[in-house]
C-alpha cells in the first residue's frame, strides 16, 4: 500500500490552516526546512510546525535541508515531528545523529541527493525507518523529475528486500500523476507531491487521482 505525503511548500502560506484541511485524506504532511545554507532557499521553521500541529491528524513528516542538523533535532521533535530525515550529505556523524533522533521519539530517515550513491547507507540501513531519494535537486518546488532515479529507486529496492529489512522508500521532487505509477513499480512506499497536489484547482481531488492510479501497484 503507497502512502501519500503532500508538501506543505506549495501550499498558500497565508492560508494554511484551510490548505491542512485539504489534505486530510492524505497520510503523512512533509514539511521542508530549508536554510539558506544547505540549500539555497529559506523556507520555516519549528514554531510553524507547532502551530499547525493541532490542525491536522496526519504523521508529520518532517525533511531537514539544514546544515548541523544535529543542533535542532530535539526542537523538531518536540514540535510534532513523527518522522525526522536528514540529508547524509549535512552531517560528518551520519550514525550518530539516527540515534539522536530516535532518542528525541521519533521515526528516523536518511535524505540523498540525486547524485549521492546509495553506498552512503551500507552500514547505517538496518538502523533506520526510511531513505529519502530527492529526484530533484534540493531547495524548490516544482522542479522536474530525474529520469535516472528511477533506477536508483530500483536498486535501493533490492538492497532493502535481499537484506530482509523493512525500511521503506520515500521519493521527493517532480512527481505527479503522469509519472506516479512508474516511481511506484520501481519499488516506493512514500509519495511526496507539492505542486502537484496544493497547486491544483482541487488537492482534495488530486491526491486521489494519484493515489487511484497506483491502486493496483506496489
Ligand atoms: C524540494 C523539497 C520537496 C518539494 C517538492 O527541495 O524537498 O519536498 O516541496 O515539490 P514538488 O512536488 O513540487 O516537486
Ligand atoms: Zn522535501
Amino acid at each position: 500500500m503507497v502512502s501519500f505525503s503532500p508538501s506543505l511548500l506549495a501550499a498558500d502560506f497565508s492560508n494554511l490552516r484551510e490548505e491542512i484541511s485539504k489534505v486530510a485524506g492524505a497520510d503523512y504532511l512533509h514539511l521542508d526546512i530549508m536554510d539558506g545554507q544547505f540549500v539555497p532557499n529559506i523556507t520555516f521553521g519549528p514554531g510553524l510546525i507547532r502551530a499547525i500541529r493541532p490542525y491536522s491528524s496526519l504523521k508529520f513528516d518532517t525533511h531537514l535541508m539544514i546544515e548541523e542538523p544535529e543542533k535542532y533535532i530535539e526542537e523538531f521533535a518536540v514540535a510534532g515531528s513523527n518522522l525526522i530525515t536528514f540529508h547524509a550529505e549535512a552531517t560528518y556523524h551520519l550514525d550518530r545523529l539516527v540515534h539522536q533522533i530516535k532518542d528525541a521519539g521519533c521515526q528516523v530517515g536518511v535524505a540523498l541527493n540525486p547524485a549521492t550513491p546509495l553506498s552512503e547507507l551500507e552500514y547505517i540501513l538496518t538502523d533506520i525507518d526510511l531513505v529519502l531519494i530527492m529526484s530533484v535537486n534540493p531547495g524548490f518546488g516544482g522542479q522536474k523529475f530525474i529520469p535516472q532515479i528511477l533506477d536508483k529507486i530500483s536498486r535501493l529496492r533490492e538492497m532493502i528486500d535481499s537484506r530482509g529489512l523493512d525500511v521503506m522508500i520515500e521519493v521527493d521532487g517532480g512527481v505527479n500523476r503522469d509519472n506516479v505509477q512508474e516511481i511506484v513499480e520501481a519499488g516506493t512506499d512514500i509519495i511526496v507531491a507539492g505542486s502537484a497536489i496544493f497547486r491544483a484547482d482541487d488537492p482534495a481531488g488530486a491526491l486521489e487521482e494519484m493515489r487511484a492510479r497506483v491502486a493496483f501497484t506496489g
